[in-house]
C-alpha cells in the first residue's frame, strides 16, 4: 500500500541523484571527517551574508514592538519593498518599471511555481533547454503542464535554434532559460536572446497567444571577465523575470525572490494579479516578512567581494581540471562547471571520483548525460586539496 500518490512516487525517483549526493556526502564527512571530503555537489552559496543584511537583521530585531510587525502582508509584498524592487530593475534592465510590474515571492522557485500556476492550461507545454536547473520538470507538472527538453548547441551551452523551433506547437506556453547557467556557466549573448525572441515572436503570431520567455536569472550577479548578462525585457514583450536574492547576498535560506513582467505586456495588470494570487492559493501566501527588510538594507551593496571571490576560485578549479585532462568550457558566470566525462561515461566517471572523496553530480539530473556538474560555492583550499584526486580519477578511466 502506497502512502504517497502515485505522482509523487515518481517525483521522490526523479529527484533522487542530487538528495543521493547530498546524503552520501554527509555520511562520508562522518566516516572520514569533514576535511577529507571534496563536496561540489551542492548549489548552496558559502559566503556570508553582506554586513549591510547582518546590520539589518539586528535592526529589526530591535525595532518589533509594533502591531503586526511580523504580520501577514498584500500578496505580493510591502509596497515599499515592491517600489525599490521596481527601482532597482529599472537601472539593471535600462526600461522604466513599475511597482505594478514586479511581484515579490518565495525565492525564484516560488516565483516560477506562481507563473506557471498563472499562464498553463492543462498540457501545455513549456520548452526547457537541456542541461537545466533539474527542478524545472517538477515546477511545470506542479501546475498540470508538460516540460519538453531540447538539447542545446554542446559546442557553446547556447541555444539551438532549430531544436527549439522543432519543439513548438499550439500547445507551447512558455520556454524557460537561465542565463548564467546552472550547471554550464553559460550566459546568453545578446544576439542569441534576440534569435529566441525571433522564434518566439513568430510563434505566438501563428498559434494566437503569448509564448512566454521565462528567463531565471539569480546568478546574474556573478559574470566573470566583465562579462555582460543582457537585458531580457527590452527585447520581448512577453519576457518575464524570475529572480532572488539567494545567491546574490547569500541569504537563500530566507527565501526572498521576485518577478517582473515587461510594461509593454498588454493586461500586464491581470498577470501580476494572478502571480500574486498564485503566491496566496499555493499557500506561500506572501513574501517572507524578513526576507523584505533584509532585501531593502542589501540593495545597491556591492557584490565585487563575491565576483573577486568566485573568480579566484573559478581560476584554480580550470587549472585543476585542464591538468587533469578534463574537456570544458571556462564558465562565463555562475559557480558551476560542467565538464564531459572521459568517455562520455558520466557514472563511472562519478564513481571513479568518489574513490578519492570528491563528489559531484551526473549531468543526468539537469537532462544531459555524459557530462558531470561541479559546483566551486566552497572554500579554496577544498578546490586546492582536489588537484590530485581529479588527475587520478581521470586516468582511471583510460584503464
Ligand atoms: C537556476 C536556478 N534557478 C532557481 C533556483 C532557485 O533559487 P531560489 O533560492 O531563489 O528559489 C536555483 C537554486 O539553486 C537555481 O540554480
Amino acid at each position: 500500500m502506497s502512502v504517497v500518490s502515485a505522482e509523487m512516487a515518481q517525483n521522490i525517483k526523479r529527484g533522487s541523484l542530487i538528495r543521493q549526493m547530498f546524503e552520501l556526502g554527509i555520511a562520508m564527512k562522518q566516516e572520514f571527517g569533514a576535511d577529507a571530503v571534496m563536496d561540489f555537489s551542492l548549489g548552496n552559496p558559502d559566503l556570508p551574508p553582506p554586513l549591510v543584511v547582518q546590520d539589518a537583521m539586528r535592526d529589526l530585531s530591535q525595532n518589533l514592538n509594533r502591531p503586526a510587525s511580523l504580520g501577514y502582508m498584500p500578496n505580493a509584498g510591502y509596497a515599499w519593498a515592491l517600489e525599490a524592487l521596481a527601482k532597482e530593475l529599472t537601472s539593471e534592465q535600462g526600461i522604466t518599471l513599475s511597482k505594478a510590474d514586479v511581484m515579490l515571492s518565495c525565492g525564484a522557485a516560488g516565483a516560477i511555481n506562481s507563473f506557471f500556476h498563472s499562464v498553463l492550461e492543462p498540457q501545455d507545454e513549456v520548452i526547457g533547454i537541456a542541461p537545466f536547473f533539474g527542478e524545472y520538470g517538477f515546477y511545470v507538472t506542479n501546475h498540470n503542464g508538460v516540460f519538453k527538453s531540447v538539447m542545446c548547441d554542446l559546442d557553446t551551452f547556447g541555444p539551438d535554434f532549430e531544436n527549439i523551433e522543432k519543439a513548438i506547437n499550439a500547445k507551447t506556453r512558455a520556454l524557460i532559460i537561465n542565463s548564467p547557467n546552472n550547471p554550464t556557466g553559460k550566459i546568453y549573448s545578446e544576439a542569441e536572446l534576440r534569435g529566441i525572441v525571433a522564434i518566439l515572436e513568430k510563434a505566438s503570431e501563428k498559434y494566437g497567444r503569448p509564448i512566454y520567455l521565462l528567463s531565471d536569472e539569480p546568478y546574474r550577479f556573478l559574470a566573470y571577465d566583465n562579462a555582460q548578462v543582457p537585458p531580457i525585457l527590452p527585447l520581448y514583450k512577453y519576457a518575464v523575470i524570475v529572480s532572488s536574492f539567494s545567491k546574490k547576498y547569500g541569504i537563500a535560506g530566507e527565501r526572498i525572490g521576485y518577478l517582473a513582467v515587461s510594461p509593454e505586456l498588454e493586461d500586464k495588470e491581470t498577470l501580476i494579479m494572478a502571480t500574486s494570487m498564485s503566491n496566496r492559493i499555493l499557500g506561500f501566501v506572501n513574501p517572507p516578512v524578513v526576507g523584505q527588510y533584509l532585501m531593502m538594507a542589501a540593495l545597491g551593496t556591492s557584490t565585487e567581494n563575491a565576483l573577486n571571490i568566485y573568480t579566484k576560485r573559478r581560476n584554480i578549479f580550470v587549472e585543476i581540471l585542464q591538468e587533469a585532462g578534463l574537456e570544458f568550457q571556462i564558465p562565463q558566470g555562475a559557480f558551476y562547471i560542467f565538464p564531459k566525462a572521459p568517455h562520455g561515461d558520466d557514472e563511472n566517471f562519478i564513481k571513479a571520483l568518489r574513490e578519492e572523496k570528491i563528489l559531484g553530480v551526473s549531468g543526468r539530473g539537469f537532462g544531459c548525460e555524459g557530462y558531470i556538474r561541479l559546483c566551486y560555492a566552497v572554500e579554496d583550499a577544498v578546490i586546492a586539496k582536489s588537484r590530485d584526486g581529479f588527475k587520478r580519477a581521470v586516468a582511471s578511466m583510460q584503464s
